[in-house]
């Protein structure tokens, strides 16, 4: 058995009360509640839902319009159909109403069969109304499932990637994840939206993923590379663009952007395409410098770990050269967060101080 829904009425005249409860009888879904004083309606209805409410126009405490316009500042009540009860056939006391909410009239003395019909056409729309929107609520929830499931599916696809990488190079893998935290710290600091923070760390962990086209002996070389070696090595930007590119999902499209730009310099000397400023899109821009910090502060097969201080003293040197200046301040400003995320990581053998 459903629970009955409520109508109510506010009317300082208590046989009136009587006379609409009486006429409500044969409306068996329903329930009425009466308030003889509108004050006291105003605060019952605060926590009181209902599917119509019918309120006198003369009160002595405040008139019918007065009800009307402080119950429709209640949220939950700002779209309830509402019907004015008055003796007035006052052309301007019924715009007022109009004016304040109010969808209908009724004239006193109270007809009851006009009251029976009004009533039912009315508790009608509202029932109609109210299926109407748990409909739309049902529908959000499942568009809300949907999306949350195929991010997901998106995630796992991208977790699954990066690992796949880490198997051609461990201190790569490592390096991405570190570099990944970097990213989301480095954003959150620039402002970004939370969505973007959460996109960037997801999605930068492929930064390096174009290195499993690189031959072994360039990627694990322990001195430094040739000048033909280098080259070759640059084209892991463009093999992880081309790894990623074209896809529908977002956090490959960015994925893909970051994979393509994150060699790239504000001045324009860097690569594939020796883009400068802010042609280089900011996730490129964010993850050249945590990738940059990464690299210096991790001991690697031709050099030592960097303390954390003199790879800070580095980005600040090339602030507007290598780095886009608003990036180096940001990642000045959360110093302690990058310090902490240094110290988390086993792996970061700098000095993280
Ligand atoms: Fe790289």
């Amino acid at each position: 058995m459903t629970a009955k829904r409520t109508v109510v009425v506010v009317d300082d005249d208590k046989t009136n009360l009587m006379l609409m409860e009486m006429l409500f009888r044969s409306f068996a879904d329903y329930q009425v509640l009466t308030f003889s004083s509108a004050l006291q309606a105003l605060t019952s209805l605060v926590t009181q839902d209902f599917e119509v409410a019918i309120v006198d126009y003369m009160m002595p405490e405040m008139d019918g319009i007065s009800f009307v316009k402080q119950l429709r500042m209640q949220e939950r009540h700002a779209d309830k159909p509402i019907v004015m009860v008055t003796a007035d056939k006052e052309a301007d006391v019924r715009l007022a109403a109009l004016d304040a909410g109010a969808v209908d009239f009724l004239q006193k003395p109270i007809e009851p069969i006009e009251f029976r019909v009004r009533m039912k056409n009315l508790l009608r729309l509202s029932e109609a109304q109210r299926k109407l929107s748990d409909r739309a609520a049902w529908l959000n929830s499942e568009v809300e499932k949907a999306t949350q499931s195929l991010r997901e599916r998106e995630e796992e696809i991208i977790g699954r990637l990066s690992r796949a990488a880490g198997y051609k190079d461990m201190e790569t893998a490592l390096h991405t994840f570190r570099v990944a935290r970097y990213c989301s710290a480095l954003a959150r600091q620039l402002g970004e939206s939370p969505e973007f923070c959460r996109d960037i760390q997801l999605a930068a962990p492929m930064h390096d993923i174009g290195k499993v086209g690189i031959g072994d002996s360039i990627l694990g070389k322990p001195g430094a590379l040739t000048d033909e070696e280098r080259e070759e090595m640059k084209k892991h930007t463009l093999i992880g663009a081309e790894i990623l590119a074209n896809s529908s999902c977002d956090l490959l499209h960015l994925a893909a952007e970051i994979a393509l730009t994150h060699h790239e310099r504000w001045d324009g000397r860097g690569y594939p395409m020796g883009k400068a400023g802010e042609n280089i899109p900011r996730s490129g821009r964010i993850a050249a410098v945590a990738d940059v910090f990464d690299a210096l502060t991790t001991e690697r097969p031709y050099k030592d770990a960097w303390p954390a201080e003199r790879a800070f003293l580095y980005l600040r040197e090339q602030a507007g050269r290598q780095f886009d200046p608003a990036c180096v301040e940001a990642f000045e400003r959360c110093k302690d967060e990058i310090l902490s995320i240094m110290r988390s990581d086993p792996d970061a053998h700098a000095i993280a101080a």
